[in-house]
């Protein structure tokens, strides 16, 4: 079904995130025939090009980043058609009348300013949609990442995006929630009886979450070296599958509703600080090693100067509340480890009788494991009597699904359901500014614990799963990663 007519301003039109992601989203949403005929996309940014040439820029970005069937010539052309640029910034008023006249020209519709650019120009920018009297009732501000290096700088933009729009209208961007298998994650907790009465710590024994990469910062290392793991992909990314995996059932798949849940989780973390910091976290940097068979460097070689950054980030979560309390919570993450692959594994605790006997081998426990990536699907490993007639054998064996091989599509990207959402106006797959602040509450004293105890930065060689801190994380609690014991 169609999306109402609206005009999309892309502060940062002439970026990366506008070519690798949000041009690419917006045109495969256009030739599945979602975008109405006068809808129009407005590319912003300080660079002074002409229309014509901005509209090279988009070519190329589709050239380079859509590989799909639907890239007909004609699907392009009608792409291309809704584009128009404006060169404009936020330091100056040079620009922004010409965006005014050419917003309110079109007809009554959803105005949408989405702010791929870096966080410290929120401010600025919001003030100058202000000025010129850009929002109305129908507008909506989208905020990519990084909200903010700390809880205070998060505020600080919070409240900034606050003076000039309602919190209705702000539509906070993790697009790990457009992953189909993270949506996946809802629909598999509260569509189904099976799971929901076994998803307490009276059935699980522990949760992981790994979000590995296979990559290193590459040219990125001037915005990575002031981030890190934790800020770039752990007090965003993995939080939120944290909390759809911990949270409580919500009323009705509605924002609010699912973002007090959401919440809730968040601040019930048991706090991490100066006094546990070492036994629960690990924080490493990877060293020379190989990618992909070939040497890769290590990274403070790419960076060429010294950093106690972490491009690895282990810890033991623990939430306390009456579901949880006791299950560990293993999240990690990291550049350059041996293979691309993010997934929740759910480990449910052993039978509570063993009625076969010996020779029948060992009984183990169930697993059920959502693949976000890179083939998205969901996996329960049950026991079962292996075939033949060899007696009573038992074997873990996988109920596999893959949502590829199953429904024969591939999954759209994640920024193409956010993007349509945010047109609709459901906030229900965005962070509301009371997560955001409840993420960094827990965070902000881990980062204060590493300072204070000058806490180690273990080293890991590129292509390998990481520290052997990280392994010893997860071994002090009898357990073990989830790709060790394969
Ligand atoms: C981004 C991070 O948010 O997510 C990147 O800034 C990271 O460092 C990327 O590579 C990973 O996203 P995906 O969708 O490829 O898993």
């Amino acid at each position: 079904i169609q999306v109402s007519p609206f005009d999309l301003v892309v502060f940062g039109g002439t970026g990366d995130l506008a070519a690798r992601k949000l041009l690419p989203a917006l045109f495969h949403r256009d030739a599945a025939g979602q975008i109405p005929d006068d809808a129009r996309i407005i590319g912003v940014s300080r660079r002074p090009l002409s229309r014509e040439a901005y509209v090279d820029v988009v070519r190329a970005a589709l050239d380079q980043f859509v590989k799909t069937a639907d890239k007909t010539p004609e699907a392009v052309d009608r792409f291309v058609a809704r584009i128009h640029y404006l060169p404009a910034d936020a330091s100056s008023e040079a620009g922004w009348g010409d965006l005014a006249s050419l917003l309110n020209s079109g007809s009554e519709r959803v105005r949408a300013f989405y702010f791929a650019v870096s966080p410290d120009l929120f401010a600025p920018l919001s003030q100058r949609i202000r000025q010129f009297g850009l929002v109305t009732p129908e507008s909506r501000v989208v905020l990519e990442k990084p909200l903010g290096k700390d809880g205070a700088s998060a505020r600080a933009v919070n409240d900034a995006v606050a003076e000039v729009f309602a919190e209705s209208q702000v539509f906070r961007i993790d697009h790990y929630l457009g992953k189909e298998t993270v949506q996946n994650l809802m629909a598999l907790r509260f569509a189904n009886r099976l799971f929901e009465p076994l998803w307490n710590s009276t059935h699980i024994d522990h949760v992981q979450i790994t979000v590995a990469e296979d990559i290193g910062v590459g040219d990125r290392s001037g915005y990575y070296n002031t981030s890190g793991a934790m800020r770039d992909m752990l007090q965003n990314h993995i939080m939120q599958l944290l909390c759809l995996t911990a949270m409580e059932p919500p009323d009705a798949f509605e924002a609010d509703a699912v973002r007090d849940e959401k919440l809730k989780v968040l601040k019930a973390l048991k706090r991490i600080d100066d006094r546990n910091a070492e036994q629960m976290t690990v924080r490493a940097q990877y060293r020379a090693g190989s990618a992909g068979g070939k040497p890769a460097a290590g990274y403070l070689d790419e960076l060429g100067e010294d950093s106690k950054t972490e491009t690895f980030v282990a810890i033991r979560a623990e939430i306390a509340n009456w579901r949880w309390a006791g299950v560990p919570f293993f999240l990690r993450t990291g550049k350059r480890l041996t293979k691309r692959t993010s997934e929740i594994v759910v480990n449910f605790r052993p039978i509570s009788h063993n009625i076969f006997d010996a020779t029948a081998g060992r009984v183990s426990q169930n697993r059920l494991i959502l693949r976000l990536q890179p083939d998205e699907g969901v996996t329960l490993e049950v026991t079962i009597k292996d075939p033949g007639p060899g007696g009573m054998r038992l074997r873990r064996i996988p109920l596999d699904m893959s949502f590829a091989e199953t429904f024969g599509v591939a999954n759209p990207d994640a920024y193409e359901r956010l993007l349509m959402d945010v047109i609709r106006g459901n906030q229900t797959l965005f962070m509301r500014s009371d997560e955001v602040a409840a993420a960094w509450q827990w965070v902000d004293p881990i980062y204060a614990a590493w300072a204070n105890n000058d806490q180690r930065v273990h080293g890991y060689a590129a292509g390998t799963w990481g520290p052997s801190a990280a392994v010893a994380l997860i071994e002090r609690d009898g357990r073990t990663w989830f790709e060790d014991s394969e």
